[in-house]
């Protein structure tokens, strides 16, 4: 597929063969999901191929007046370059100096929710950690949480983190024996806090008790408002100071290495799983026994709050993850090549079989670990879901593309860790808008070309390119997540890339 403004430079007949493919392949999506008349099929092939030229053409003025951005995106015949080149290795670490301070006491925290949330929060209590002059305990991860149950040791390379941030604060594996005994002061810091909250709060307390211990850590640090070395602290230990253990690095590396030795490939983080759909109560296109099961299991979940969902209601918001048919729908209309290989990070996709046809009659080449590799290769990760989502995590930071279903942690911080490596393309869907184009499409109010030309318009500022992080005071909630883009830390396009 032709990218990055050099669609002069790529075969104009490949393009309008792939318009064809691409489209046949809607036909086919189209069979399996909704019936339609074949004469009127042929006549919209013919305009969305028609369409489908122009769009490229106006793509390739927009990406030439564009930003910067696209410059680094690999342009059609450099993504074949990319398929020999290797990961690059992790450089040998020269660990900095040790930073020394008069230590204030002792930080305990307890993380919780999934790993990218756990991932995010670490960053957070390093920062917190360092501005209080205080040494900080390893964090202990969330082991009652439904998606993780590790140590931090099982996911984290725990020797590199603590080196590696050996000059901003000094952090311990385990609280000194000395103090085991004390009293530790446990409570959840108040959500979304700033700087002056953990000096003047929590400080005090850390000096009274010597072991503070913070039982909740998730979004306890604002997004924005914070020194700016606060903030790049928390870059610092999110892109260097947290790498996963070896054997998880290497199994990742290696899924990348075969994925690349085929082409170029897309990450879809798909989370149409049965965890994500009996919590949020989506179960658009699941069968009367299904959804039975997931609202069985949200009952019984008393950790989900919300019992009672209206699915449809919720779905037309745009608040559920796409489903895998109406992913396939906006991956066609996007004019993703139907050859990629689309990696789908994610556990088991919730129906199985019989929900995947429409996506793999439009992409053939749907992969994930456990087709990619022998079961002996994950073996050390049995029923590590902290794990597998870890490995998930690298092959999606390394894809040419990632497009996550819904908005959650993972797709969040893969987000802004993809921009951090130099503003790599990820599409960030419009779920409202989409499942609005979704219905008009199937419904027959709107045709295939106006339905993908709208699609390909509305996401066209929607992929990941360099802008400022949205921030609205006293609405934390409904603000861009720092992580997702912590544009303090960001390199300008036409600067070298920043190493710390
Ligand atoms: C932390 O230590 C630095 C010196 O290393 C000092 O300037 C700063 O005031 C201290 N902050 C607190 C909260 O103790
Ligand atoms: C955190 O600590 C507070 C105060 O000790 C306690 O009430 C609360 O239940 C604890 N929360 C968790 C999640 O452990
Ligand atoms: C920090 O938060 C407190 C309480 O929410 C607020 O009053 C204060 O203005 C904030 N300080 C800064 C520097 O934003
Ligand atoms: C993994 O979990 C499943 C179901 O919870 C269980 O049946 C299986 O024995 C577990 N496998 C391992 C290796 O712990």
């Amino acid at each position: 597929m032709c990218k990055a403004g050099d669609f002069e430079r790529c075969d104009y007949r490949t393009e309008w063969k792939m318009g064809y493919k691409v489209l046949s392949n809607v036909e086919k999506l189209k069979n399996s999901i909704f019936k339609m008349n074949s004469w009127l099929l042929i006549m919209r092939a013919i305009v969305t191929a028609l369409v489908w030229a122009s769009a490229v053409q106006l793509i390739g003025i927009w990406l030439i007046r564009g930003p910067r951005v696209f410059k680094v995106w690999p342009p059609c015949n450099q993504l074949d370059l990319h398929v020999a080149s290797e990961l690059p290795k992790l450089p040998i670490p020269v660990f900095p100096p040790k930073r020394v301070y008069k230590n204030n006491g002792y930080l305990m925290v307890s993380c919780n929710g999934g790993l990218n949330q756990m991932r995010a929060a670490i960053c957070d209590m390093v920062a917190i950690a360092r501005y209080l002059n205080v040494t900080l305990i390893v964090p202990e991860l969330d082991k009652n949480s439904f998606w993780a149950a590790s140590e931090f040791q099982d996911i984290f390379d725990v020797n590199h983190f603590i080196r590696s941030l050996r000059d901003e604060v000094r952090i311990l594996k385990k609280l000194p024996p000395k103090l085991n005994k004390r009293a530790v002061y446990s409570l959840p810091p108040v959500s979304w806090s700033n700087i002056s909250y953990y000096i003047h709060q929590i400080l005090p307390l850390v000096r009274k008790y010597k072991v503070v211990h913070l039982n909740k850590t998730d979004a306890r640090v604002a997004n924005n408002g914070l020194p700016l070395e606060i903030q790049k602290l928390r870059c610092r230990v999110n892109f260097h100071g947290l790498r996963f253990t070896s054997q998880i690095e290497e199994t990742g590396r290696k899924l990348v290495r075969i994925l690349r030795e085929k082409g170029p490939f897309l990450v879809l983080h798909l989370r149409y799983e049965m965890d994500m759909l009996a919590f949020s109560g989506c179960s658009h296109g699941c069968t009367n026994d299904e959804v039975e099961e997931l609202n069985t299991m949200r009952y019984a979940n008393p950790l989900w709050k919300e019992k009672d969902i209206d699915s449809e209601m919720k779905r037309v918001e745009g608040l559920c993850p796409l489903t895998p048919e109406e992913t396939a729908l906006v991956l066609v209309a996007l004019g993703i090549d139907h050859n990629v290989q689309i990696y789908i990070a994610a556990g088991d996709i919730y129906g199985g079989d019989r929900r995947m046809e429409g996506l793999k009659a439009a992409f053939p080449n749907v992969v994930r670990k456990e087709t990619l590799l022998e079961p002996s290769e994950l073996r050390f990760f049995p029923n590590h879901s902290s794990q597998m989502a870890a490995l998930d995590y690298l092959v999606s930071l390394e894809s040419d593309i990632f497009v996550p279903t819904y908005d959650g942690n993972m797709a969040k911080v893969v987000e802004g860790h993809r921009r951090f490596l130099g503003f790599k393309k990820t599409i960030l869907l419009d779920r409202r808008l989409l499942i609005g184009l979704i219905d008009q499409f199937t419904s027959g109010s709107l045709s295939w070309d106006e339905f993908s030309s709208i699609v390909k318009e509305a996401h066209a500022d929607r992929m990941g390119s360099p802008k400022k992080r949205v921030s609205i005071v006293d609405k934390p909630k409904e603000e861009d997540y720092f992580y997702s883009n912590p544009h303090e830390c960001l390199q300008l396009l036409d600067k070298p890339l920043r190493t710390t």
